[in-house]
């Protein structure tokens, strides 16, 4: 076995990740000495392959779709917003021996809006389009942003009313069909949706995104998505994908792990640059 420490991504189809190489730019950066690979992973090896990784000494998971909610249920000890997400995108072996949830996703979607793109948050109409497990792993982040409201607006109308109960407190948070959208307007629009991976837009109306309002898909690709289009279309400050997010959130997880946090603007920016 090999003195380096290892992490790893699991998922299925992993191929295309691009953790393996941000982890390894930001050990390069930090002078950290890692090494972080990517694993195809079926769900029902899920629970094999996990706990060969830490027993052969591994030191911490990352899990993508769509393994995050078995991830949740295999930690034994989870942070408060991993236990609100009910997913789990990073596990960590603890001096103990225990394996402990994080969740990731929210604060990197947080960061990437606040700190890259000075969208504020507190106080503003806010809008997630989609009600499954993207959107059950950002509520929580964004609610102690302590926005005015959140609305969750979902085709299958009982799922975002489910998680309008949920994550009921002292933000408004309230759910609605699509058809129900006309005549109101928000300053943050959230595609939580997986309708940009086929090239679809939820059914949006005219006149939702209040002026000098900004629009933020949590898909990204090499392309801009449909939802980015929608939002420049409809006159978006800002019309952003979720490329930042990705950076952060595995930024997150590295300071976890490693107890250093990297810069990411950087690989923010190489990322960027590598796809136009
Ligand atoms: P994820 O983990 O990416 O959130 P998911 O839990 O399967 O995946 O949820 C997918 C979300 O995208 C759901 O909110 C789904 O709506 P339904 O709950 O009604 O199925 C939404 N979605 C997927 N394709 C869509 C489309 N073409 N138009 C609108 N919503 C769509």
């Amino acid at each position: 076995m090999s003195d380096i420490d290892r992490y790893a991504v699991l998922g299925q189809p992993i191929t295309h990740s691009k953790s393996p190489r941000i982890h390894q730019l930001f050990a390069e950066q930090t002078g950290e000495c890692l090494q972080y690979s990517a694993l195809e992973v079926p769900a029902e090896q899920f629970t094999a392959v996990v706990t060969s990784f830490f027993a052969n000494g591994g030191k911490g998971l990352n899990c993508t779709v769509p393994l995050k909610e078995l991830a949740w249920a295999y930690a034994e000890l989870k942070t408060e917003r991993a236990q609100l997400a009910k997913a789990v995108n990073t596990l960590v072996l603890q001096q103990d021996g225990s394996i402990l949830g994080d969740n990731t996703d929210g604060i990197g979607l947080v960061t990437d809006l606040k700190k890259n793109h000075d969208v504020a948050l507190a106080g503003r109409r806010i809008l997630i389009l989609g009600a499954g497990g993207a959107s059950r792993g950002i509520i929580s982040p964004l609610l102690a942003e302590a926005p005015e409201s959140i609305v969750i607006a979902n085709r299958t109308l009982a799922k975002a009313q489910q998680l309008a109960i949920e994550f009921a407190g002292k933000v408004k948070v309230s759910a609605c069909a699509y058809s129900d959208l006309n005549g109101q307007e928000f300053d943050l629009i959230i595609n939580a949706t997986s309708s940009s991976l086929t090239d679809q837009l939820p059914p949006l109306p005219e006149g939702l995104l209040a002026s000098q309002g900004s629009c933020y898909d949590l898909a990204y690709s090499n392309k801009a998505t449909v939802f980015v289009g929608w939002g420049l279309d409809n006159n978006a400050l800002k019309s952003l994908d979720g490329l930042g997010m990705l950076v952060e959130q595995a930024a997150e997880a590295f300071t976890i792990w490693r107890g250093i946090h990297p810069q990411t603007a950087p690989i923010i920016d190489l990322l960027d640059s590598e796809r136009h």
